[in-house]
């Protein structure tokens, strides 16, 4: 089967046998992936994401049973399911044990092959209504978005929620907040990408490369009192701007590591002042992503898919990731 690894920070195809599938795995015949910011960060070896030795990366793909485990209760042959990334968090609050493993990262070998065979707790089934490529880019995007909108959030309906970007994770928290009954102000570099983003029911926007002070602009759509939440996937000093953005006692849901940055300084004094709540947001447990799975099948909600690639191209769609041109997901069909 063709399968890529990483080494050296570069991305090399090459050809591997079908793996052997052990009592407590099942293999699935992949159909389709989508790629994550952190695929970058891995494959270009950035800070910690490096892996220390030749890793399959890629954590999300979609795909079907094709042989089951003797061990294995969970499906049968030719179930539809996607990968999950960090499958230990089945349940309950978030602990270090539980994101021990976090496939397709610098410790655990990922999904971007044409097999691959994992415990059965690294999958979970998908809706009849999402197609492989729909249902390849939820196991990171959309479970973030919707661990920082719904799960981690005390919004009311009708309360207003700030969505920085237009990328894989914006674009989900701008259609969960949508079902939600939330208000929806979006930001981007494109104006071209806020037209899109207000067809897709964002209720304002604002193009930060246009307005430096984006943020002024913030003020003037509410009336000079701030949103009540912002999912910020910038991370770093941009944390300060997202807290200029809030309201008294809003919440700030850092999601972003853009540039790999994980430190940045940050305004201390208006959190006090503000009594303001920074939420950090770890993609979310399997429990979390079966309650996301129900509501998106309730609301047959459509993943946004900006371009596929064929599985031959991965490097040219990493390339086509890095230069940001896309307006939410971007995938790969096998
Ligand atoms: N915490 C977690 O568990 C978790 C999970 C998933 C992702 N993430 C992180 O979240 C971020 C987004 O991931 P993704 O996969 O959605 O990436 P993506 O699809 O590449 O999207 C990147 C987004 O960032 C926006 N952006 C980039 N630089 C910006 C800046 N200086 N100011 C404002 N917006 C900027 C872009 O907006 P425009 O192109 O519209 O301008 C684009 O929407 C990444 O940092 C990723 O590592 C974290």
């Amino acid at each position: 089967m063709k399968i890529y690894r990483v080494q050296n920070s570069k991305l090399v195809p090459t050809e591997e046998n079908i793996p052997n599938v052990r009592e407590n795995e099942i293999l699935v015949k992949i159909k389709a992936l989508s790629l994550n910011y952190r695929d970058l960060l891995v494959t270009e070896g950035i800070a910690h994401w490096k892996p220390n030795e030749a890793r399959v990366p890629v954590s999300d793909a979609a795909g079907e049973i094709v042989e089951i485990g003797k061990s294995t209760s969970r499906f049968k042959v030719g179930d539809r399911v996607t990968s999950l990334i960090v499958p230990n968090w089945e349940h309950g609050k978030l602990s270090p044990e539980k994101i021990n493993i976090a496939i397709g990262g610098p410790s655990s070998d990922g999904v971007l092959a044409e097999y691959v065979s994992l415990p059965e707790n690294h999958f979970c089934k998908i809706p009849d209504y999402l197609s492989y490529q729909e249902a390849a880019t939820l196991p990171v995007a959309a479970l973030t978005a919707w661990n920082a909108v719904i799960e981690q959030s005390n919004l009311k309906l009708g309360d207003t929620i700030l969505i920085i970007g237009t990328g894989g994770v914006s674009l989900f928290a701008l259609q969960f907040a949508k079902l939600a009954g939330y208000k929806a102000i979006i930001t981007s570099s494109s104006d071209e990408k806020l037209i899109k983003a207000k067809a897709l029911g964002a209720h304002h926007t604002i193009n930060y490369k246009i307005h430096k002070n984006w943020i002024q602009e913030v003020m003037n759509l509410t009336a000079g009192q701030g949103v009540d939440q912002v999912v910020d996937v910038v991370g770093g000093n941009h944390i300060s701007e997202s807290l200029k953005c809030i309201k008294s006692e809003g919440i700030v849901s850092m999601v972003g590591v853009i540039d790999g940055k994980t430190v940045g300084s940050i305004d201390t004094g208006t959190i006090m002042y503000k009594a303001a709540k920074i939420q950090g947001i770890e993609t979310g447990s399997t429990e979390m992503y079966k309650r996301m799975l129900n509501a998106m099948d309730l609301h047959k909600v459509k993943p946004v898919i900006n371009k596929v690639f064929p599985f031959a191209q991965v490097p040219e769609a990493l390339s086509y990731l890095k230069n940001g041109s896309h307006f939410g997901k971007l995938c790969i069909e096998v």
